[in-house]
């Protein structure tokens, strides 16, 4: 029978007595999403590769994008009642929606970006989080990622695919040719083990003592102390890791190095973080930031960073305990 991302949501809202609006906002995201696919399978045919050459408030140099998938979510967003407010890597502070709204949305409108314009797999990354009561304000945002009430991404890879999680599991749909979610998974879960990572090698030596130590055990292989071979991965796209992480396990971290002192990692809590961290707790798997679960940090800035480890639970377990010695 196929399951339409529409009939999942009913059935899971009945389910587990979900909120309707819970529902509508997740279609809101996956509107815009399919908005985002449109532009990113024409590419240069839409005149949408290369720079807007404008920066963000992360400093950062935009993409175009960037910036149309920034625009794209906060127009279907702010066309939804339900939705409050919602917060963007892409905008400096948070933008008001409704009134009367009962959700926040946090999103990486475009993850990947120096894949953009070389035709490598990128995404589009969110959070929800149930507004608390009086007046919104940026404190009404900062809750711990243990507390999304929804979370997933859409990647546009060689396939469309859309992962989310109503913290009930996790469910997988593929774009078909009609333009529509169709489940294709459920519930995977991520091998406790591996001999898969991914890490950007260039920055070694800016890493802390301990990150030294780990990679240099899995690059020793069989002759060190773990007693495999490692295999590396390293896309760029930290939502088409966190994809082939959901789908056959591995490690994936961005670990906090030396470089700049303001910044404990390059990855950003709210909007990449927090939803990979809790997809990766629904499908069995684990996220620190080398000292604490990702899910129990008290976020205290929008655009915060933070070191990531994610993925297969006894490797992330491994890597984090090398960092309490
Ligand atoms: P974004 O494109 O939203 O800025 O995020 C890119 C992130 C993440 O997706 C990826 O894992 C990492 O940056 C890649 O960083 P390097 O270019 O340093 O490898
Ligand atoms: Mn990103
Ligand atoms: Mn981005």
């Amino acid at each position: 029978m196929t399951v339409l991302l529409n009939d999942y949501l009913q059935q899971q809202l009945q389910q587990h007595g979900l909120p309707e609006k819970l529902g509508s906002v997740i279609s809101s995201i996956s509107n815009a999403c399919l908005n985002i696919n449109h532009e990113v399978r024409l590419g240069a045919l839409d005149n949408i590769l290369g720079s807007a050459h404008t920066g963000n408030i992360q400093g950062e140099e935009q993409k175009k994008l960037d910036v149309l998938s920034n625009q794209l979510m906060i127009n279907a967003l702010r066309a939804n009642p339900a939705v409050a407010g919602l917060a963007s890597e892409e905008e400096e502070t948070y933008v008001a929606a409704h009134e009367e709204g009962e959700y926040l949305v946090l999103f990486d409108p475009l993850d990947g970006s120096s894949n953009i314009d070389v035709n490598i797999s990128i995404g589009t990354i969110f959070s929800v989080l149930q507004k608390p009561a009086g007046e919104l304000s940026t404190q009404s945002f900062l809750q711990p990622g243990k507390d999304q009430v929804a979370s997933g991404y859409v990647l546009y890879g060689p396939q469309t695919i859309l992962v989310l999680t109503l913290k009930h599991g996790i469910a997988l749909f593929t774009l078909n040719e009609d333009n529509q979610f169709v489940q294709t998974a459920r519930d995977p879960k991520i091998p406790a083990d591996t001999q898969e990572f991914a890490i950007n090698m260039s920055n070694q030596r800016h890493w802390e003592t301990p990150m030294q130590a780990y990679i240099a055990e899995l690059l020793a292989g069989k002759t060190g102390p773990r007693n495999k071979d490692y295999n590396m991965r390293w896309v760029a796209s930290m939502v088409a890791e966190v994809h082939r992480i959901l789908v056959r396990g591995g490690v994936f971290t961005y670990p906090k190095d030396h470089r700049d002192a303001q910044k404990p990692g390059k990855l950003r809590l709210m909007y990449e973080a927090n939803p990979m961290s809790l997809l990766m707790a629904q499908a069995g798997g684990a996220a620190t930031n080398a000292h604490q679960n990702i899910l129990d940090i008290q976020p205290e800035g929008l655009h915060q960073r933070v070191a990531v480890i994610l993925g297969s639970r006894n490797e992330v377990a491994y890597a984090t305990a090398k960092h309490q010695a």
